[in-house]
């Protein structure tokens, strides 16, 4: 697990290669507490399964909630239940975290984000399992678990009176890895059991040429697929890939568990008579045959042709509702928020006011009672 792109690891991934027997499975938690973020739930925590999610709590709605039927049928009632009130619990230890911090970076008010990722990983070819737990805040890693040296590792001097004490804290370290390693992975085996149909199907996407204007690159967009081990790329004359003038957008999840991801052609150099020769390739874990769609000016969306006239309109604006859509959709997950120094928040407010107390005050990851929560057993 690289701790520089953790957080947006769903995201992150588009280029890597279609792995062909790939089984590793991954149950993710995570939770998101804010500051001063208006019309966005002070805390917000969400499940997974490999890219599946099982589970949505917020503070609004103070609920825990299965999003998959399969989840639901691998718990009892009283687990909804005590689960809820592992997450009120967890709320509770952020908005204080989110607190100690302001203080230990002598802040004073202003948008804060506190983060935490836990969960594992099981392969299921090897049975190798591997756990991890991070919190970040304001876009930035904060502290997080080396599960196999059994310390935590702060990266900033803000955190350090944290990883000493909980360094100290030996039970709890010991906890951790029965957790990360024995428990996580047992849930894990459990869910992945229960939604063997869904977790591993294979859904193909439609794909689409899209143009700005007449002169602008060609997007190939792929949307609506699963699961997210896919690639596409732009090919010449059967063979070659196109690597010159090709951009490549980011995958981004939809809000109904699939995938979607573009590619771009930069067409300015490519003669008329030579459009034929170029198609758009898009190859799925599990499916043998490619997908292809030949560029085309006939079959390009566009804002501006008219012969496609108000079609091509349409499909520019729903693309760009849809991102939009995805983006927020994103943020109410909690992805998005995590992101290296750059991008991400801005520390908004820092001043000077020092408090002296500023340390004294503990963090806390919302530990044992919320992850009991995760991981008790469902009574049987
Ligand atoms: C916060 O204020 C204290 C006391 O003035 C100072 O020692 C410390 O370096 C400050 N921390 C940051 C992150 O500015
Ligand atoms: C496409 O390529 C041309 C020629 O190399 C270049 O001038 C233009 O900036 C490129 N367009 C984009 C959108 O990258």
């Amino acid at each position: 697990m690289q701790i520089s792109c953790w957080f947006c690891s769903l995201l992150c991934l588009s280029l890597q290669s279609v792995p062909g027997t790939s089984v590793l499975h991954t149950l993710r938690y995570f939770y998101t507490a804010s500051s001063d973020v208006p019309n966005f739930p002070e805390f917000v925590g969400v499940g997974y399964v490999d890219d599946v999610q099982i589970i949505h709590y917020d503070s609004n709605t103070r609920r825990s909630v299965p999003k998959q039927d399969w989840v639901k049928d691998a718990a009892d009632e009283q687990y909804w239940e005590r689960n809820t009130g592992n997450f009120i619990g967890a709320q509770q230890v952020f908005k204080v975290n989110i607190e100690t911090a302001k203080q230990r970076f002598n802040q004073t008010g202003g948008v804060h984000i506190f983060q935490r990722m836990y969960g594992c990983e099981w392969d299921d070819e090897t049975g190798d399992v591997d756990g991890y737990d991070q919190l970040g805040y304001d876009g930035e890693d904060f502290i997080s678990l080396n599960l196999k040296e059994q310390i935590w590792i702060a990266p900033n001097q803000q955190a350090f009176i944290t990883k000493l004490k909980w360094d100290n804290d030996k039970a709890r370290l010991s906890h951790y890895k029965h957790y990360h390693t024995e428990e996580c992975p047992e849930w894990l085996k459990k869910y992945v059991n229960a939604g063997r149909s869904s977790l591993m199907r294979t859904d193909l996407p439609s794909i689409q040429l899209l143009q700005r204007t007449p002169s602008s690159p060609v997007t190939c967009h792929a949307t609506g697929f699963y699961p997210r081990y896919a690639v596409m790329f732009w090919r010449k004359d059967q063979e070659e890939e196109v690597l010159e003038g090709v951009d490549h957008g980011e995958m981004l999840p939809n809000h109904d568990g699939s995938f979607q991801m573009s590619v771009d052609l930069n067409i300015s150099l490519i003669r008329a008579e030579d459009w034929s020769r170029y198609d758009c390739v898009f190859q799925i874990k599990g499916v043998e045959e490619d997908l292809t769609v030949t560029l085309d000016k006939s079959v390009i969306l566009s804002n501006w042709r008219k012969s496609d006239g108000g079609v091509g309109v349409v499909a520019g604006a729903v693309v760009g509702g849809l991102l939009l859509l995805l983006l927020l959709l994103g943020a109410v997950s909690g992805f998005f928020l995590w992101r290296k120094r750059s991008g991400g928040f801005k520390r908004a407010n820092t001043s000077d006011t020092s408090s002296s107390s500023a340390g004294e005050s503990e963090m806390k990851t919302g530990t044992s009672e919320e992850q009991r929560g995760m991981i008790t057993a469902p009574s049987s």
